[in-house]
């Protein structure tokens, strides 16, 4: 019989961790509690069309956006796997305004664990792909107290371990713990994760930009002229490029990460801080860009390094493929304008 390499998600995690003797294990255990709450979501989005979970709540989450019952649903779900594992001291939520405690009477960890439940949400009635996205420090308040926001508003290039799951034609969790980027696909017929590409590399430059073009009135006068020499004919600089925007960040990126080149969700006119919110949004992607040699900045300045002070922060984003994003900043930086930051 050939051998068939089969890798779980749990059984390379427990390898990877072989790696580093000084490892405790807690970390591991985390990202396989993430991992089922991946697993459930996952089932919940592919019956999306037949359970009554279709449309929207009603309410308004703390960004002012309608909130779709999945988000919630993924919400939960998280937090019910979360919270009793003895590795989180606090967690955060897009779907929260406040920090979220772990229930007294569980123990208590040293991990901080941040995410957006469900991203790309306006995808869910179309059957588009979505995702969820995850990031996770280690505590700087004392332990066995609880965590505090301080705990949360860590610069990105604190992250210990960050991650996505994509729900697309197959669910996909993608992570790195800081030993390159990997990837893993759910066989849904017996429930579990396996490796499907061991340390992903993004090409130095890619073929393709994202971006929501129906902004172009109000981009920095320096974005407009990048994405028009994108779109000029030069075959030494593999020009035009190719566009390819679905609309869910982390089916976007997992794509040009996969395939090369840019993704990006600007300031504009309108809103002088972008949309896409800093501490589960884009650091997590910019941190696993960065482990799979690409890169991201908010157009000056690496992502990874702006310090947060709130929760939900919005920032600018280009990210991607490394030569991709450089060039972005050296067309804005030709331009002297700056859009009023709230
Ligand atoms: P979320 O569903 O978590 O609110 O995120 C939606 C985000 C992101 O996934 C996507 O890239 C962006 O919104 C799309 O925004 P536009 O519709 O403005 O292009
Ligand atoms: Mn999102
Ligand atoms: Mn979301």
């Amino acid at each position: 019989m050939p051998k068939v390499k089969f890798m779980t998600l749990a059984r390379f995690i427990i390898e990877q961790e072989r790696l580093h003797p000084e490892a405790t294990g807690e970390l591991s255990k985390l990202l396989h509690d993430l991992s089922l709450a991946a697993k459930v979501i996952s089932l919940e989005v592919n019956k999306a069309g037949l359970a009554d979970i279709l449309g929207f709540t009603g309410d308004i989450n703390v960004q002012g956006e309608e909130i779709k019952k999945l988000d919630i649903f993924a919400h939960r779900m998280l937090f019910n796997a979360m919270d009793h594992g003895g590795h989180l001291c606090v967690m955060a939520s897009e779907e929260e305004e406040d920090i979220i405690h772990i229930p007294s009477k569980f123990r208590l960890g040293k991990y901080v664990l941040l995410f957006d439940p469900l991203d790309g949400s306006s995808n869910i009635d179309a059957n588009i792909s979505i995702g969820t996205i995850f990031s996770i420090y280690k505590r700087v308040t004392p332990d066995n107290c609880p965590g505090t926001l301080e705990d949360c508003l860590q610069q990105g290039v604190k992250q210990i371990a960050a991650g996505y799951i994509v729900y697309g034609s197959s669910t996909i969790m993608v992570y790195t713990a800081g030993d390159g980027v990997h990837s893993f696909t759910l066989d849904p017929s017996f429930g579990e994760f396996l490796l499907s590409q061991e340390n992903i590399k993004t090409p130095k430059k890619g073929k393709i930009y994202s971006i929501n073009e129906g902004n172009y009135l109000y981009w920095h006068p320096g974005l407009k002229k990048y994405i028009k020499w994108l779109q000029e004919e030069d075959i030494t600089s593999e020009r035009p490029y190719t566009s390819r925007y679905i609309g869910s960040m982390v089916a976007d990126i997992h794509r040009n990460l996969l395939y090369g080149g840019i993704f990006m969700y600007p300031a504009d006119s309108r809103n002088p801080n972008g949309k896409l919110r800093l501490m589960y949004e884009c650091n997590p992607m910019s941190f696993i860009l960065e482990k799979a040699g690409g890169r991201a900045s908010n157009g000056k300045k690496r992502i990874l390094e702006i310090k947060p002070d709130t929760l939900h922060q919005r920032t600018p984003i280009f990210i991607g493929s490394e030569e991709d994003v450089k060039m972005v900043e050296e067309f804005m930086a030709r331009e002297e304008i700056e859009f009023n930051r709230a």
